[in-house]
């Protein structure tokens, strides 16, 4: 006897285990044409072809018909600003003068409480609308910022990571505080909020060229008081915020080294870009289990450069696909796909759709060290995922007709596909996403 509470019948796709290689992605895909998804308190307890699962039914609880829809894991994105949300497209910049002129100002506004729940609440329904279950989030200065958004998070149940800007130099004075006030207001808030829930506290200094030796030691110090806390930053993304490094502390040989002199590389650090990237930085990162966020609708906007997969791969380095709003220029992690494919044509490299959704749903999890709980269908893990429509417009119903496989509909969703293919949204064993009635 199958113990459920719901059960969903359609098409499932998702990657079986963690992997080393895109061959071994491809070998870990699994792909049900007809099956039955069992959903118990809030986790996955089965996923079985129909006719095996057929059995199980309960005659007076019946199923949720979704064939015709394809189920995937709920969308990770590694790296998302969400008080950003309203300067999507911003002008003619590249990033140092992308920030002040357009990202500083907008992030000011986030001293008001209501005004940052009220983005908030947009930004997490733009999340759920997009299929994107779980996201490592930067905030703003402001401690409001980071209460408006996990009180949001929490409601909806979500396996969330996010954490307040820590900044204390090279920023407008509206936008300033110092180490020590980070240090105080950072700690209360991981206090306030990590491991309640599904949420999870990420220690974000904003990148060096922002913070003093004395911000980044207090850094230090919360990661040695709260070890299974995040740590989520940038690094390495453009060529002037390189030089600038390198100038500030020229006593380090690169930029990660001035992190890894802190402490933090590591288990749960997540790296958003690394674009530029020396071989003894790649090397680090691969030695400390650190991560990257390979971002490439923002690279591509800001001009930055492109992420090289392929070594990423040969230095066995985690990898996550972030968004990046606003310097990306969507939430929608299909458009992401379909541009990390483009970022990697230009250096011959051939981004599989089995390899482009690994990334996107179990290799997301597993740069964020949350493989165990979410990224795949595996009996025990939590029940986020996306029903997707893989046809919902003109082009789309014609060019998904001629798709011999499942790999080449995977492959045309991540270049056609974007929010309007995303039909239902699960988070937690609960729809909280969708056109139709539940
Ligand atoms: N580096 C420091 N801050 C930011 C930011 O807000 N966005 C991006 N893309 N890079 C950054
Ligand atoms: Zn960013």
């Amino acid at each position: 006897m199958m113990e459920y509470h719901t059960a969903i019948r359609g098409a499932f796709f998702d990657i079986v285990a963690v992997a080393d290689s895109a061959d071994d992605i491809a070998r870990h895909a699994r792909y049900l044409e007809d099956g039955v998804l069992f959903l118990r308190d809030g986790r996955i307890e089965a996923l079985l072809p129909w006719q095996e699962g057929e059995q199980y039914l309960h005659p007076l609880k019946g199923y949720r018909d979704l064939r015709g829809k394809l189920l995937m894991p709920g969308f990770v994105d590694a790296h998302v600003h969400y008080p950003q949300t309203e300067m999507i497209g911003a002008f003619g910049e590249q990033l140092l003068e992308w920030l002040t002129t357009y990202t500083f100002p907008v992030e000011s506004q986030f001293a008001d409480a209501a005004y940052a729940a009220e983005i908030a609440q947009f930004f997490i329904s733009q999340l759920l609308s997009h299929g994107t279950t779980t996201a490592l989030v930067f905030c703003t200065l402001h401690p409001e910022s980071v209460d408006s958004l996990f009180s949001e998070a929490l409601r909806l149940n979500m396996r969330l990571l996010a954490g307040k800007v820590m900044m204390d130099r090279h920023a407008p004075d509206y936008l300033s505080e110092s180490a020590e006030q980070s240090y105080r207001q950072t700690r209360e808030l991981i206090q306030r909020w990590h491991q309640r829930g599904r949420l999870g506290y990420a220690i974000t200094p904003r990148f060096a060229p922002t913070s003093t030796p004395e911000l980044l030691a207090a850094v230090q110090k919360l990661r040695d008081e709260f070890p299974d806390t995040w740590l989520h930053t940038h690094l390495s993304e453009n060529l002037n915020e390189v030089a600038w490094v390198k100038s500030l502390w020229p006593e380090h040989e690169h930029y990660l080294g001035v992190y890894h002199h802190y402490g933090l590389t590591g288990e749960r650090s997540v790296f958003a870009h690394g674009i530029h990237l020396a071989d003894a930085e790649w090397q680090c990162l691969h030695d400390t289990g650190s991560a990257v966020a390979f971002c490439p609708t923002s690279n591509l906007f800001l001009g930055s450069g492109l992420f090289r997969l392929p070594t990423c791969w040969q230095k066995r380095v985690r990898l996550g696909i972030g968004s990046d709003v606003g310097a990306g220029t969507t939430f929608s992690m299909l458009r992401t796909l379909g541009e990390a494919y483009k970022v990697s044509q230009l250096q011959s490299y051939r981004l599989r759709a089995s390899e482009a959704f690994y990334h996107a749903t179990l290799g997301g999890a597993r740069a964020l060290r949350l493989e165990d709980k979410i990224g795949n269908f595996q009996p025990g893990k939590e029940a986020d995922f996306v029903a997707i429509d893989p046809a919902v417009t003109p082009l789309q119903r014609l060019r998904s007709g001629r798709c011999k496989d499942i790999y080449e509909q995977l492959f045309v969703l991540m270049t056609l596909g974007d929010e309007r293919n995303i039909s239902e949204t699960w988070v937690n064993g609960e729809r909280v996403w969708g056109d139709a009635a539940p």
